[in-house]
């Protein structure tokens, strides 16, 4: 991440953590506009060759500034929602540049898309093409789609986020696939213009990808359709911790330019968690601090409500504090929320540089799928989000206000 001390003091890129934190109510989500800018031209950069259309991820992040931000790098967006669409739209995405994806889109989400002519809808049923064809029927259009492929590949990932394999509510799997194409003939209002796959999110071996393409250059051999794009979805892992496995990208891009030869058609991309995962931490402060047996339970403000993945998935998100004392805390330390349930914990370590009631943390690379996953639970206000640009910072959510919930 972005995160750096200078001297025992934590800073993100070259602004304190600690005079953001005096100037706003903890928890936030504060982001690094510098890493997020380049995380996003070394993932186009990779792929450069076959010239992609990236379209973000909105709903690992979905702050308007910062999907504005994308934007102006020249970022499209891949939307799963009404919502989504139309914070992507007020962030001045081209609908041209935006695909619309997801299992259960509703008459009204389809409406919107259709009257706004987003580049494609990439649909995961029959029933939900039969329905775009007589939306776009009576709005007198002929509407773009994608098919969503069911690859049944496994993506050798967590399985709660695993989407590629037959089992898994995503997409059509080969068969009704092809069948579809065939079927689809007399369907007047809509054009098939691309196959999208999306197998699993925070993949870190090329193989899976591998066996994807092969996947996608059967379907083109026998449905016999020239697409005009291929939408290979998102997935990327990132490192949450040091040792974590790094996906090997440049690999997989020889695989994407060859493929890309073959067919001819333009390469779509909707990486999320790669552009904007570790852009982010999660500022907190210590409420209380107390010793049950002999663990210490360090008591912080921010719960699962504001950050859920630990919770959710297990995950791991390192934890720093934001004044590193060369004291240290031995024995067991568990960092937990203040949230009536068992699993508000973020992360337990032996060892911890010595914190006090009333200092400030930072809970590391929970740019993607951090704020976006945050709750009302508890009646607990949504915490604000502030990025940092060019040494300068400024808020872009205000911290939720609690008449607002009650
Ligand atoms: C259809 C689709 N595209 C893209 C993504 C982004 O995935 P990631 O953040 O792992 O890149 C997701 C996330 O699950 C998704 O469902």
């Amino acid at each position: 991440m972005s995160l750096n001390y200078k001297g025992q003091n934590l800073f993100i890129d070259n602004t304190s953590i600690k005079g953001i934190a005096k100037k706003n109510i903890t928890p936030f989500y504060v982001y690094s506009y510098k890493k997020i800018k380049n995380n996003f031209e070394t993932f186009y950069n990779y792929f450069k060759k076959v010239s992609p259309l990236v379209c973000f991820s909105v709903k690992s992040n979905s702050n308007v500034s910062i999907l504005a931000e994308l934007g102006k790098l020249g970022s499209g967006a891949d939307v799963v929602s009404e919502g989504e669409l139309l914070k992507a739209l007020k962030a001045r995405i081209s609908p041209k540049k935006i695909v619309f994806s997801g299992v259960g889109k509703t008459d009204n989400e389809l409406k919107l898309a259709i009257r706004k002519k987003v580049l494609l809808i990439n649909v995961e049923s029959e029933s939900e093409a039969l329905l775009i064809n007589k939306i776009s029927r009576k709005m007198n259009r002929v509407t773009q789609i994608g098919i969503r492929l069911n690859p049944n590949v496994d993506a050798n990932t967590l399985s709660k986020i695993s989407t590629g394999k037959l089992d898994s509510k995503f997409g059509l799997p080969s068969k009704n696939f092809l069948k579809f194409c065939k079927s689809s003939k007399n369907l007047k209002n809509i054009k098939i213009s691309a196959i999208s796959v999306h197998i699993g999110s925070q993949i870190t071996s090329v193989a899976p990808y591998k066996r994807t393409l092969n996947a996608i250059r059967k379907i083109i051999r026998l449905s016999q359709i020239n697409f005009d794009y291929v939408d290979l979805g998102g997935g990327f892992g990132i490192q949450y911790k040091n040792k974590d496995k790094k996906i090997d990208i440049k690999k997989y891009s020889y695989l994407v330019e060859k493929f890309q030869k073959e067919t001819n058609c333009k390469i779509i991309f909707e990486p999320g968690r790669y552009i904007v995962g570790n852009t982010g931490a999660l500022i907190s402060k210590i409420v209380f601090i107390k010793k049950n047996g002999n663990k210490y339970f360090v008591i912080l403000n921010a719960g699962m409500n504001d950050f859920m993945r630990p919770a959710l998935y297990n995950a791991i998100h390192e934890i720093v504090s934001v004044f590193k004392s060369k004291k240290r805390i031995s024995g067991k330390i568990e960092f937990v929320g203040p949230i009536c349930e068992s699993t508000d914990t973020f992360l337990k370590y032996k060892n911890f540089p010595y914190v006090k009631e009333g200092d400030y943390i930072a809970i590391t690379n929970v740019g993607a799928y951090g704020s976006t996953l945050s709750s009302n639970y508890n009646t607990r206000p949504l915490a604000s989000e502030v990025i940092v640009k060019k040494g300068k910072i400024k808020i872009i959510r205000k911290r939720q206000k609690i008449t607002e919930i009650i």
